[in-house]
């Protein structure tokens, strides 16, 4: 396999889920229910939309509501976070690293008195991709938050904050240990190189951690049966970004609502052909893994 960029994590999750092959268990299987209980709400699908921004976030949750699917939104002010909420989607927000922590303390607040469903932080984003030095995005400094930093924010909040960029059964454990209510397993696009595809290292994480934390698979997830492979493997849910870009752009929230029905849909025939009657029954011994790198 030949890499556009050599190391580009992207590809090489990609490479890793299709190597993923699943076996049939359709004798005797009965229809699928994709009931996902989750911050309180019970939503149709575990399929969420990603922490995007730079969009039109408004119609990507209306379209997300309408599909019954939990939203994360990203980068973005209070204002356009109240816009999202306003559809009445649920919403967990996605706070960046900035080195003002007046910047994130605001946001929790807002989230919170404005009725996000959680909030939380992607680490991942901190630091450039090629060099330690501190990220800056669309021109505001970024710092790679403490320890002692991520607790304050995890106890300002009264609401489930999780930990997005976490990869590692030592980054999950932290999390569990620093209160978080759970992790976003992401390399955000490839901001870290030769980064251990997400639904590779969910098995471990998950026996490390048991039910102590929520697990969400991030990145990748094309369709529902890559969903269907990161639940089997342990993730409680999935989020979905790019692929509902275009979408999102053609159709608004009806395309994002049809994607997500689409990709749900996908997610419940992978289910039934492997017996799998709800998301308490995932069973990760249907996945054959063809490939370690
Ligand atoms: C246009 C765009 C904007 C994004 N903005 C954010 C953001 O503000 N905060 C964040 O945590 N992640 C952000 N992400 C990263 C996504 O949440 C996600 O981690 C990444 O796209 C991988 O998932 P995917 O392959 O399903 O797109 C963004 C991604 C895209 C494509």
């Amino acid at each position: 396999m030949i890499y556009e960029a050599r190391g580009d994590s992207v590809q090489i999750a990609r490479m890793y889920m299709d190597s993923l092959l699943v076996e049939s268990r359709i004798v005797g299987a009965v229809r699928p229910d994709t009931a996902f209980r989750f911050l309180g709400e019970t939503f149709e699908t575990p399929i969420m939309t990603a922490a995007l921004s730079h969009l039109d976030l408004v119609s990507m949750a209306e379209g997300a509501k309408q599909a019954g699917a939990c939203v994360s939104i990203g980068m973005g002010g209070n204002e356009e976070l109240g816009a999202v909420l306003s559809t009445g989607a649920k919403a967990m927000k996605i706070i960046k690293p900035y080195a003002d922590e007046r910047e994130i303390l605001s946001r929790i607040e807002y989230a919170e008195a404005n009725g996000a469903a959680a909030v939380g932080m992607d680490v991942e984003h901190a630091v450039n991709v090629d060099d330690a030095e501190d990220s800056v995005v669309v021109g505001l400094q970024m710092k790679q938050p403490t320890l002692a930093e991520l607790e304050k924010y995890i106890r300002a909040s009264k609401l489930p904050f999780f930990i997005k960029g976490a990869l590692s059964v030592k980054d999950a454990i932290r999390c569990r240990d620093l209160g978080a209510a759970g992790v976003i397993l992401s390399h955000h696009n490839g901001l870290m190189r030769y980064a251990v595809p997400p639904v590779m290292i969910l098995p471990e994480i998950r026996k490390a951690v048991g039910h102590d934390l929520i697990l969400i698979a991030d990145g990748g997830m094309e369709t529902g049966f890559d969903a269907f492979k990161a639940l089997a493997r342990g993730a409680d849910a999935v989020t979905m970004g790019k692929a509902l870009m275009a979408p999102l752009r053609e159709n608004g929230a009806e395309g994002v609502r049809e994607a997500l029905r689409k990709a749900t849909g996908q997610l419940q025939a992978m289910m039934i052909r492997t017996g799998t009657k709800d998301l308490k029954h995932m069973d990760p011994s249907v996945i054959h893994e063809t490939l370690r790198f």
